[in-house]
Order: structure tokens, then sequence, then C-alpha cells
């Protein structure tokens, strides 16, 4: 079965005064999910926004809400963010010593799970969770910021998760997020990848918001 290609502007870029606005812009323009980065301070060195923020969105869009949390010890507030409305809610490997109850969590709490790794994570450190995963994010810079380049060394990790996803569980979803644009979406969907996260090149495109996924969206196979 051909897997959709989707593309899922990270708000992280917005602008927070006009939030809803932004939102509604970018679903216009044809937005299939939006990517909500939650950061502790923590486990990544920035700060960003809370469950709060989440139900926000909730109350002016329909679409998915894909939240990636970049915190320590996820367990302790993922209900939070169930409650606030999260679709996806995708943890990175390297905060969940328990991956296989927190990803449990995740399945009874009527989410889709999506697990996450940095860019000097092995694929081997997920591979035990990847049969029980509808998401496999891969991080394309280190955590923490929007507007960094693009990492090419991740690419090959691509290919690798998609091969053992074919075999146990083809019909998970894998995502790309960090230095996402016209370029690096081509280099990564070719290796397999079909959820496209982008920031900075959607929210700061000098065109604006329907400029910029439609650039992404250009693309698109
Ligand atoms: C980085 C975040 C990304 C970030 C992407 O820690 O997980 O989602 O917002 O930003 P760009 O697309 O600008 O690289
Ligand atoms: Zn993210």
């Amino acid at each position: 079965m051909k897997k959709p290609h989707l593309i899922s502007p990270s708000i992280f870029s917005a602008d927070f005064t006009r939030l809803g606005d932004q939102i509604k812009q970018a679903e216009d323009a044809g937005a299939d999910w939006f990517h909500i980065d939650i950061m502790d301070g923590h486990f990544v060195p920035n700060i960003s926004m809370g469950p709060f923020i989440v139900e926000a969105c909730r109350r002016v869009t329909n679409l998915p809400l894909d939240v990636h949390l970049m915190i320590e010890e996820p367990d302790r507030y993922m209900q939070e963010f169930v409650t606030a409305g999260a679709s996806y809610l995708t943890v990175h490997i390297e905060t969940c010593p328990e991956m296989d109850n927190t990803l449990q969590f995740i399945y009874d709490s009527g989410c889709k799970s999506g697990i996450t790794l940095k860019p000097g994570t092995a694929v081997q450190e997920i591979k035990p969770y990847l049969k029980d995963v509808a998401l496999v994010l891969v991080m394309s810079v280190n955590p923490g910021f929007s507007g960094q380049s693009f990492m090419p060394e991740v690419i090959p990790k691509i290919k690798e998760i998609r091969n053992i996803l074919d075999e146990i569980n083809p019909d998970a979803l894998i995502e790309v997020d960090g230095g996402i644009n016209p370029q690096t979406i081509t280099q990564t969907m070719e290796q397999g990848a079909q959820v496209f996260v982008a920031a900075s090149a959607i929210f700061n495109h000098p065109q604006g918001i329907r400029a910029g996924i439609q650039s992404l969206r250009d693309v698109l196979l």
C-alpha cells in the first residue's frame, strides 16, 4: 500500500501573538498535521510550551496534533497532553527507561504512539519497540531549537528503520524533524520518510505561510 506524504508544520516558529490565525492559515494552505515541540530546559537546553498550548491548538483545528515530548520523565506529564487533545504522543528513547510501559500508557490513552531518537543515538536502541509504534521520528538536528541545519549523517537511519518496519510493522510512518526544506524533503523521502516537520521553512518563509507550505508540497511525491 502506498503511504501518504504529509506536512506537519511545527508551531515553534509561529507568531505566538496570533497563533490561532497562523494555524488557520497553515491549515488553509494544506497542512496535514500540526507538530508541537514540548521542551523542559533539562532534556534540551531550551524551554518552550506546555499542555495549555496543545489545548489552545485543539480549539482552533481538527487536524491531528503531533506532540513531540523533549522532556525528562515524560510519564509524569503524558496524561495532561492526552487530556489537552494530543493525537500523537512521541517520546524520546533517551528519556524512557521503561519504554514498554510508556508506550502501553499511550496506547491505552487512545493516542497514537511515536518513538524518537537524537541524531547521536543508534537505531539499535529503538529496535525492540518498533513493532509497537504508529510513528518513528528521526531527529535530523540535535533537539532544542528551530532554524538549525539538517544533519545529513542521519539519512542512512531512515532506510535502516524503513527496512525493519517493512518486516514487522509496515503501517508505521517515519517522520523527520529538523532543517527540513524542499531539498532535505527530497533526500529523506527517497529513503522512506513520509511525514515532514518544518518550523522555519513554513513560519519564517519570506513570502508567508502559504508559500512556505506550497514550497514543501511542490516536491512531495
Ligand atoms: C527541534 C524541534 C523541531 C524544530 C524544527 O528541537 O523538535 O520540531 O521546531 O525547526 P526547523 O524546521 O526550523 O528546523
Ligand atoms: Zn519537533
